[in-house]
């Protein structure tokens, strides 16, 4: 007894080690003083947001953070490739390879689809990239076992005994339930998460003639993750069963960093959620509180543009902050999340970034976030911005999907 009590003790600290890397700030009052850069540089309308000023902070994004990326490839072709009953005939399960090219070699990703059963019209979606392959994100004996490289997997490849793996992170029978739809992606299928120097994935796709690589303002990973999210939507579009213009972008931790950043790119995402983005995500940077600009470069490199690693413990020359890409969503619903002990998240820059992105929803006579300040654990806020901390660790459950179905019901149902 004493002795698993130890180990557990042993395995405790051990996963709190790596939750809390010791190289960063986890003291709020070594926060001090940091000065945002001013988010409506003059604005005093929606339209001058939407004219001027919108596209100058994305022009910055663009440049300096995420890279410019390519719009949409002309011979992307959807081929469905298994369709069924699923879940004791509570959804119909539709697996749809897209191809970005033509010919057997092309880059293709594998969208999995969930609509509830017998549904009325066109049904609003949650869409978002998953970590472990869609065969993961359920028990569904007829899902695809995806067959691309994957990070922290035996060989680099998943297999049959991951079915399910992730099933914790995807409420589906919650989100049917409530008259929504699920589509996700295994985001690997886009862009291997590695740094190779982009030759895998959908980069070579786009080099032009003699180009090797990305040129310093031209996209990392997740600028083609957040293209991929953007492909999803394209083929979405084309279902008949499917509302696309309630499709809420959803994401969890570096793959939140990317719900952002496609939300902000691409305005037909209706609602855009953030998961414990955390760092490059929902958090502030000036905050210098967890993970920080110079973890993020020396870890993912291939995360971002070449530009940005001109950032690495300098935040304050970075020309914005995390506030301004929130208010990129103006005025669609965003919903940012934390959890209480995902520290290297920084929960309250999270909140913070909520908050500032305020005036710019207000340009359009939207409340933004309603809440001056960081509400306790488990007391979600939803204005036009919803926030909540739950309690625990860095993870999606299904705490957080209840508060993401009660804020869509809010924004999308009364469309
Ligand atoms: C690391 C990384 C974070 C990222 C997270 C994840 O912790 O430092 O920025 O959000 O991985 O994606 O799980």
């Amino acid at each position: 007894m004493r002795l698993t009590a130890k180990l557990t003790a042993g395995l405790l600290l051990a996963t709190a080690a790596l939750a809390q890397n010791p190289d960063a700030n986890y003291d709020e009052e070594k926060v001090g003083a940091y000065q945002l850069p001013d988010l409506l540089g003059g604005a005093k309308s929606a339209k001058e947001w939407k004219e001027k000023r919108r596209p100058e902070i994305v022009r910055l994004f663009v440049e300096e953070m995420f890279g410019v990326a390519p719009g949409k490839p002309k011979n992307m072709s959807f081929e469905v490739v298994e369709r069924g009953e699923a879940f004791g005939g509570k959804a119909e399960r539709t697996q749809v390879q897209v191809a970005f090219d033509k010919g057997p070699n092309a880059p293709k990703m594998e969208i999995l689809l969930y609509l509830p059963a017998g549904a009325i019209g066109k049904v609003p979606v949650f869409l978002g990239l998953n970590f472990q392959g869609n065969h993961a994100v359920t028990d569904d004996a007829a899902v695809r076992v995806t067959q691309s490289w994957m990070r922290n997997a035996p060989g680099n490849k998943s297999d049959e005994s991951k079915r399910g793996a992730a099933k914790s992170r995807w409420d589906i029978d919650a989100i049917l339930a409530r008259g929504y739809g699920l589509a996700t992606i295994y985001y690997g299928d886009i862009d291997p998460d590695f740094d190779d120097g982009f030759q895998n994935g959908v980069h070579p796709l786009f080099y032009k003639p003699g180009q090797t690589k990305p040129g310093e303002n031209e996209w990392g990973s997740i600028g083609a993750w957040a293209w991929g999210l953007s492909r999803a939507l394209d083929y979405l579009e084309t279902n008949p069963r499917v509302d696309a213009e309630r499709v809420a972008v959803m994401g969890h931790s570096r793959l939140g960093k990317t719900s952002l950043w496609a939300g902000a790119m691409d305005e037909r995402f209706a609602l855009v959620i953030s998961n414990d983005s955390g760092a490059g995500g929902a958090a502030l940077s000036r905050r210098i509180y967890g993970e920080e600009v110079r973890h993020l470069n020396k870890s993912f490199p291939h995360w971002f543009d070449g530009n940005f690693k001109k950032y690495r413990s300098n935040e304050t020359a970075l020309p914005f902050d995390q506030h301004m890409l929130i208010a990129l969503m103006a005025p669609r619903p965003v919903y940012i999340a934390s959890a209480v002990e995902d520290k290297w998240a920084d929960p309250k820059g999270e909140f913070l970034s909520g908050m500032h992105a305020t005036p710019a929803y207000k340009l359009f006579g939207k409340e933004g976030m309603p809440a001056a300040e960081m509400p306790g654990i488990e007391q979600p806020v939803m204005g036009t911005i919803g926030y909540h901390v739950r309690r625990g660790k860095h993870d999606v459950t299904s705490y957080d999907w209840e508060q993401y179905l009660k804020f869509a019901d809010m924004h999308l149902k009364a469309k």
